[in-house]
């Protein structure tokens, strides 16, 4: 029988707290594993990744593990696109259709929707899970609802 969107959000998560619990992978190779499992199991993401706060850099970002098109923005700036403008407000930001952004970095021709859900370590803001649709207006709630609770869950691996 078919899962309802519930459940199926809810065996993510369960998933996700099993990678993050895992003994034998790095914090890079359990990041993949989110990645993979998330773009494999929610049809509308089509590119999955982690942007990490580099400690030596002056307020910039820092491309980690991802799955989908290889992208040219493996650095960004706080402030920049809607990767940058989630790190500095350290809020989700949901963009359903990005050709009304100004604001905006390309990652490819395909991309019609973006999703930023920002990772805290003790409130601060650490890294920022970045996802995107080649569907316009696909980013649901339930989406919103799960991601935060990934993101929640892999806090500790910061
Ligand atoms: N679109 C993002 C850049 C990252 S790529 O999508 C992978 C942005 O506007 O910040």
């Amino acid at each position: 029988m078919k899962q309802t969107e519930g459940q199926q959000y809810n065996s993510l998560t369960k998933t996700v707290s099993k990678i993050v619990d895992g003994e034998d992978a790095s914090r890079d190779e359990k990041l993949q594993q989110i990645c993979e499992l998330l773009a494999e199991n929610v049809e509308v993401f089509d590119w999955v990744g982690f942007y990490l706060v580099d400690p030596d850099a002056d307020r910039e970002l820092v491309l980690g593990p991802y799955v989908g098109e290889e992208t040219d923005h493996t650095r960004i700036p706080f402030g920049k696109g809607i990767c940058g403008q989630a790190a500095e407000t350290n809020e989700t930001f949901v963009v359903q259709d990005v050709s009304q952004e100004d604001n905006y970095l390309a990652c490819s021709v395909h991309v019609q929707a973006e999703i930023v859900v920002p990772i805290k370590k003790n409130g601060e803001f650490v890294a920022e899970l970045d996802i995107d649709s080649h569907t316009k207006d696909s980013m649901t709630e339930g989406h919103r609802k799960v991601l935060e609770k990934v993101c929640e869950l892999v806090s500790p691996l910061f």
